[in-house]
């Protein structure tokens, strides 16, 4: 399940406090306020060229040229479709036709309940298994629409029963 926390100024200081003493400060900053909060909220720009003594356009630089850092709050669960040679080569765009369909979600949204993000990876070192599938922290291999079906749906039940 994602951290979904909402922003809070006072939190996110004390994250920059707890990194800034690790030289180049600003990625693992970066990582643990998307960590604490599910996404680099648009207030972190400021607040992070204020405490690091930035600019703007610095940080606004780093967040955008790294595809991992979230610019909006993800849905409950992140679904990983990897979509990089050996996936392709047994299937991963119907896979990813199949997902996006099935959940009505583009690669890269989130569903309309929130459940579910949906987006692509290059390559989750399952090559031997693919096409390969990571949900939430979870390492899927040969995957297909009827195993997704059944793995998010498990997901969904495992939130359920908590
Ligand atoms: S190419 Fe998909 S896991 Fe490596």
């Amino acid at each position: 399940m994602n951290a979904r926390a909402p922003w809070r100024e006072e939190r996110a200081c004390a994250i920059v406090a707890e990194h800034r003493h690790l030289r180049g400060s600003l990625l693992p900053i970066l990582h643990a306020l998307q960590e604490e909060f599910g996404c680099i909220d648009q207030a972190a720009v400021p607040l992070l060229a204020r405490e690091l003594n930035l600019s703007r356009a610095d940080v606004h630089g780093v967040v955008s040229f790294y595809h991992e850092f979230r610019r909006t709050r993800p849905g409950r669960h992140t679904v990983k479709v990897c979509r990089a040679e050996a996936c392709q080569s047994m299937g991963c765009d119907d896979l990813v036709s199949h997902i996006e369909r099935s959940l009505s979600v583009s690669l890269g949204g989130t569903t309309a309940d929130d459940a579910f993000t949906v987006e692509s990876v290059f390559c989750l070192g399952n090559c031997a298994l693919s096409p390969a599938v990571m949900v939430d922290e979870r390492l899927y291999g040969r995957v297909d629409a009827r195993r997704i079906d059944a793995i998010l749906g498990a997901t969904l039940a495992a939130e359920t029963a908590r």
